[in-house]
């Protein structure tokens, strides 16, 4: 069974998840940091995070044994994974579930995040599947439609 899992902060994540989820025909879990944070502190303190490699706890979330192929969608931040996400892989069982990745982020530097999240996926005994991203993301456009079109088919072919 598929699931499209995801965190985001300022919506750009849920919209590309959500049109994911829509094509699969599958369930989201949306990821919520326990500490709500706003503006500079949020942004000073979430880069600061994601620059270390740390986590932000997440409040609890729904059972993901059943799943076993996993669409994980996070932002880049400060160039790296986003903390929430870094805690959900530390702490969620992902031992021999499949999970494809797709970033959005405002810039268009991402491969560096992609190959941490690989590292991490494959440290936790998951196997990772298919990178994408969402390059300048400012609004859920065409451009979206055809990555996320492309993805889910690379994905389906294996
Ligand atoms: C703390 C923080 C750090 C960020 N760092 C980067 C970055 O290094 N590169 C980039 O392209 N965008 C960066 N961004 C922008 C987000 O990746 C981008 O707006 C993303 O689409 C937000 O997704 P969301 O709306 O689902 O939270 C950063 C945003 C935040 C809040």
């Amino acid at each position: 069974m598929k699931i499209a899992i995801y965190f985001s902060h300022s919506g750009h994540t849920k919209k590309v998840a959500e049109y994911i989820a829509g094509k699969l025909n599958c369930e989201t879990i949306r990821l919520e940091e326990e500490k709500k944070r706003r503006g500079l502190v949020h942004f000073f303190v979430g880069g600061f995070k994601a620059v270390r490699g740390l986590e932000e706890k997440l409040l609890p979330f729904k059972d993901i044994g059943p799943y076993a192929e996993i669409f994980l969608g996070l932002p880049v931040w400060a160039g790296k994974t986003c903390p929430a996400v870094n805690f959900f892989i530390n702490h969620a069982p992902l031992e021999g579930k499949k999970v494809h990745v797709f970033f959005t982020l405002g810039g268009d530097d991402w491969q560096k995040a992609g190959e941490q999240i690989r590292s991490m996926l494959s440290a936790k005994g998951a196997l990772p599947g298919a990178v994408s991203a969402f390059p300048n993301f400012r609004e859920f456009n065409e451009t979206c439609v055809r990555t996320a079109d492309d993805f889910i088919n690379t994905v389906s072919k294996g």
